[in-house]
């Protein structure tokens, strides 16, 4: 079962999701999209387009919800959505953090996966570039552990981001207008 676009919002206030998330996943979910239509426009990938764009809303939602001993993000939103019987959404969102392209195991292999974690990596409170994002992260002078997750990953995240870019015909640039002119003429409202 795939929740609607109002469920998942419905979930955004049942969890607490604090508004900066909400509009981060918001703006995940548009560039996922905008990923989904060109990839369909210029190859025969075919895209689950609704489960993407609800996986991209849930990404996140376990901001404020309280962990079980042993899970960290995004463990919390996997089992809370698979309780509420979403299981595809939930799988989906098993394979975005940073660290999942690093491990075979839950590395991003489906292209509802791969799309939705390229989307996080270009977006913070703004569209942004895979290499922006990184310097943002770069700039947290995180603890060595992470900062090792973070390098070893860059090369991996940046090939996904040439072979979606060159499948779909897409630079940074067009996905940042795209996904502004969605919000300024059609997605306004949905916040
Ligand atoms: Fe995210």
């Amino acid at each position: 079962m795939i929740p609607t676009v109002a469920q998942a919002k419905a979930l955004w206030q049942t969890y607490h999701l604090p508004i900066t998330k909400q509009h981060h996943s918001l703006l995940v979910a548009l560039v996922s999209r905008t990923f989904a239509v060109y990839l369909e426009r210029y190859t025969d990938i075919r895209i689950q387009k609704d489960l993407l764009f609800v996986g991209a809303l849930l990404h996140d939602i376990d901001k404020k919800m309280p962990n079980l001993p042993g899970e960290t993000h995004p463990d919390v939103v996997v089992r809370v959505l698979s309780d509420l019987g979403y299981k595809e959404v939930a799988v989906l969102v098993k394979t975005h953090p940073l660290h999942a392209i690093l491990d075979e195991q839950i590395a991003p292999k489906e292209w509802e996966e791969k799309l939705l974690f390229l989307a996080d990596k270009m977006t913070k409170y703004d569209v942004i570039t895979v290499d922006e994002r990184f310097r943002l992260w770069n700039d947290e002078y995180l603890p060595i552990k992470d900062q090792r997750i973070l390098d070893a990953a860059y090369p991996k995240v940046k090939r996904l981001e040439q072979e979606v870019f060159h499948l779909a015909h897409l630079t940074s640039e067009e996905v940042i207008k795209i996904v502004k002119n969605d919000i300024l003429h059609q997605e306004g409202d949905i916040l």
